[in-house]
């Protein structure tokens, strides 16, 4: 049966997260939380540990994991060459929602890394995960704790409903930050290249580093290119019933998904609304629910997992989401969201 531990404030004396550690060293299962989205995590020197993981997920074993770790040093234990841009990226990011893809070392296992020849590495800035990480002896290999196909859980309580049974031990943090999972920059071809968007954003990453590219798969659904991350070609976050962005000026927006959700209704399905605060009120739907106010980023980040889990948990059939910027965090935001939509945009 999996251990579930809530750790917020009743751990003082570490002795549930030095359990989960021990769980981690003998090659066990913990699902934890970071301040991006909880992670399902195992030892990622141990290739069991890794094969493990992708069986608890049901993910495909050609997607590779992402090793944390919690003390920069490390990062020269499992990469070489460490290229001059990871250093400026760690002083800028780490502890943070920053992943990097480098060279991998041969201390990594194929079955981490979906033997490719490079490894991610991100060092996380949740304190309970960074006491994790430490216990297990530093090196924590964790895709999100979601089975595939699901949306990253954001609390713990999400994390049960996909793996209780599954793995050994839940360690239940509270509420995660961010919401949306880790940017990752790809440092081993000529131009750093953002892999997938998330909270460091492309700007940022240019303050630091000059130009940086953006795989062009993460907002356009038409290309024929297959994204560089592996995981990126999936369709991930998707809710069970069907979803499409609405775009256009907001009252245009608004009275389109009315009517889309009247005739869906009159068809005999459950509908469902992706708003904001400001249009909250003027939907007609089944369930109407709320990202946040339109200009709070962080807010919408935060919300949108949790929301496509509450359609698929009232068996919504059909849902309509507004569109939302795709400036700074919005890039993440409007990637995860036409992802979950299948990428269908309607303009009106
Ligand atoms: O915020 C996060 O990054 C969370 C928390 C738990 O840290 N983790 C997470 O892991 O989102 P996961 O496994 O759900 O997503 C990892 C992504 C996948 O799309 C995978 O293909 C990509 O990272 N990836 C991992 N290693 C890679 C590599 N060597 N080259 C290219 N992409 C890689
Ligand atoms: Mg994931």
């Amino acid at each position: 049966e999996t251990i579930y531990a809530v750790i917020n404030g009743d751990d003082t004396d570490g002795e549930k997260i030095r359990q989960a550690g021990e769980i981690l060293k003998a090659g066990g299962l913990v699902a934890f939380p970071t301040e991006t989205v909880y992670g399902l995590g195992g030892d990622a020197l141990n290739p069991d540990s890794s094969r493990k993981i992708y069986a608890a997920k049901g993910r495909p074993s050609d997607n590779p994991l992402i090793v944390h770790i919690c003390r920069w040093e490390d990062i020269y234990r499992i990469a070489d060459p460490v290229p001059e841009a990871t250093q400026r990226l760690c002083e800028a990011f780490w502890p943070g929602p920053l992943t990097m893809i480098l060279p991998k070392k041969d201390t990594v296992p194929d079955e981490t890394t979906g033997g490719l020849d490079t490894v991610a590495v991100r060092f996380p800035s949740h304190p309970v995960a960074q006491r994790l990480i430490d216990a297990a002896g530093g090196f924590v290999a964790a895709p999100s704790a979601n089975a595939s196909g699901k949306p990253s859980p954001t609390m713990a309580e999400y994390v049960a409903e996909d793996m209780n049974g599954r793995i050994e031990m839940i360690l239940d943090g509270g509420a995660v930050g961010i919401g949306l999972e880790s940017t990752i920059v790809d440092l081993t071809g000529g131009e750093p290249t953002v892999l997938r968007p998330g909270y460091v954003t492309q700007e940022m990453l240019e303050k630091v580093l000059g130009d940086v590219a953006v795989d062009r798969t993460i907002l356009d659904g038409t290309t024929a290119e297959r994204p560089k991350a592996p995981g990126m070609k999936y369709r991930h976050y998707a809710p069970k019933g069907d979803l499409a962005i609405v775009e256009g000026e907001p009252e245009a927006v608004t009275e389109y998904i009315n009517r889309l959700c009247a005739e869906a209704a009159a068809a005999g399905k459950k509908t469902g609304v992706i708003g904001t605060d400001e249009t909250f009120s003027s939907y007609a739907a089944d369930s109407v629910k709320t990202v946040g106010s339109r200009g709070d980023e962080e807010a919408i980040a935060r919300s949108l997992y949790r929301i496509l889990r509450e359609f698929d948990d009232e068996e919504v059939e059909v849902m309509y989401s507004e569109s939302f910027s795709t400036y700074g965090m919005g890039q993440a935001i409007m990637n995860r969201l036409l992802k979950a939509a299948g990428h269908r945009v309607i303009t009106v």
